[in-house]
């Protein structure tokens, strides 16, 4: 039952604690393979509604205008900038026509409160100014124009490999102007402004990026994946959506010539009408509560931007039901985002016997009057829930698009922090995989692509 169920996916389980509350709560979080099946066929629904119909709502299966991978003889300079979330970085990518990695420079700010919520213009000179700096500190020149690839890894239709509207902001961001009109148009006005000889020449979301730059050191890979953020203004990628090689032929609401194109899914959109995934009471709290009420329900089951979250509604329920904490004060957990994933991550961590760690989280950084190794435990169960849960399905996304393609044999690169440093990410997937589909790791590889996204759109922009 449930129980072998999270033996198996969380690892180091004790299997000692069958008190009523762990045990509900792993009915509510842990899902059991009928129910991953049941999601699954869905998922699977909704990838081909989404390949048939424009603006497919739970699926958006955005055709990204890449039409090939690299063929990993590209050389030159050129630059990305990649608005990812929290983070805008500027690189320069140096390729030598050679399959390793390519050499990558680049710079890095934290995306300001201000533009976040301020003016189209505002946004676009703000990464001007960014590219400006860049371009300067490392003295680069060029003969030509230089070509540069535009990571923007928000949900946009794209019209052309340089062409895209966004269809609504995600993440944090809520700037005036932007939604509904082209992304580039802009930047290349600011660009130009600063008196920038870059030219624009694609539009890239995060995750076509990791699918390209992996695919140039391992021609296997057929998809790429962000598992994102763990640490709130370090990490990159934000939120959750996977991109895959397509045949053109299944693209049912284009006329294509070509052979293939890569797809960015945009699968966290999924069930737009919170109708098809086992929704707690937290996380319809969370969804009430957040930016954009029912948009990117997947994504807030799975992304770090959103796990922390959940796991501090459920532990101030737990409270309030006397079951947590007895003897001490909560205020400081009744704010939004105040215990984040990256705290999830280290209680999971802690295998000590006294959970020694775990109080120092809560203690010391949250600030809980008191805890004991009874408060401890439960606590560290609730995240091992919340983080399994994410694993589960994260496996059943991935694995439906390997078998709506029927690749069972190829590298998955992903990228995230979630996926990096998450303890047991990885290998909850793995088994959710097996579990569901059979798979076994030697076949499908699951690869760790670091800062694909800048790499990945210079890639692109070179074969322009
Ligand atoms: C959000 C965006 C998507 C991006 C993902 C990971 O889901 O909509 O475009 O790929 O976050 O950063």
């Amino acid at each position: 039952g449930l129980r072998d169920l999270l033996r198996n996916l969380s690892l180091n389980y004790k299997g000692d604690d069958e008190e009523p509350i762990y045990v509900e709560l792993e009915s509510q979080f842990i899902l059991s393979p009928d129910i991953l099946y049941a999601i699954l066929k869905k998922f699977t629904e909704c990838m081909s509604n989404g390949l048939a119909e424009e603006n497919y709502k739970d699926m958006p299966m955005i055709p990204s205008f890449v039409e090939r991978l690299p063929k990993g003889n590209e050389t030159g300079y050129f630059l990305a900038i990649d608005l990812g979330g929290t983070n805008a970085r500027i690189c320069l990518v140096d390729l030598k026509g050679t399959r390793e990695q390519p050499v990558l420079i680049q710079k890095k700010a934290v995306v300001p409160d201000d533009v976040k919520a301020g003016k189209s213009e505002d946004l676009f000179n703000w990464l001007a100014d960014l590219t400006f700096e860049f371009v300067n500190e490392n003295e680069i020149t060029n003969e030509e124009k230089i070509k540069l690839g535009f990571t923007f890894s928000f949900p946009v239709v794209q019209s052309g490999l340089s062409k895209g509207k966004l269809t609504q902001w995600a993440k944090g961001f809520s700037c005036e102007g932007v939604v509904g009109k082209d992304v580039v148009e802009p930047l290349q006005k600011a660009l130009h402004n600063k008196g920038l000889e870059i030219e624009v020449v694609a539009l890239v979301n995060d995750t076509v990026g990791t699918l390209v730059s992996h695919s140039y050191v391992d021609e296997m890979t057929f998809m790429g994946v962000i598992l994102g953020i763990l640490i709130l203004n370090v990490s990159k990628g934000t939120g959750t959506n996977a991109a895959y090689v397509e045949e053109c032929s299944r693209i049912k609401k284009k006329d294509l010539k070509g052979k293939q194109m890569v797809i960015n899914t945009e699968w966290g959109a999924f069930d737009s009408e919170r109708k098809y995934l086992p929704y707690t009471k937290y996380d319809n709290h969370l969804n009430k509560e957040s930016l954009y009420p029912n948009q990117q329900n997947f994504e807030k089951m799975i992304s770090g931007m959103y796990l922390g979250e959940i796991t501090r509604h459920v532990l101030v329920d737990l409270h309030a039901r006397g079951l947590l904490f007895p003897a001490s004060n909560i205020n400081c957990l009744l704010k939004r985002e105040s215990f984040l994933t990256s705290q999830m991550s280290r209680i999971e961590r802690d295998n000590s016997k006294n959970l020694d760690d775990v109080k120092i989280v809560l203690e010391k950084n949250i600030g809980i009057s008191e805890t004991d190794l009874n408060d401890r435990k439960l606590v560290k169960h609730v995240c091992k829930c919340v983080g399994t849960r994410a694993a589960q399905l994260s496996a059943m996304a991935i694995g439906a698009v390997l078998k709506h393609s029927g690749r069972w044999d190829c590298t998955v690169a992903i990228d995230g922090s979630l996926f990096e440093h998450y303890p047991n990410f990885k290998l909850r997937i793995q088994q959710t995989l097996r579990q569901l589909f059979g798979v076994v790791s030697d076949d499908v590889k699951l690869s760790l692509a670091n800062d694909g996204s800048g790499i990945g759109a210079a890639l692109i922009a070179a074969s322009c």
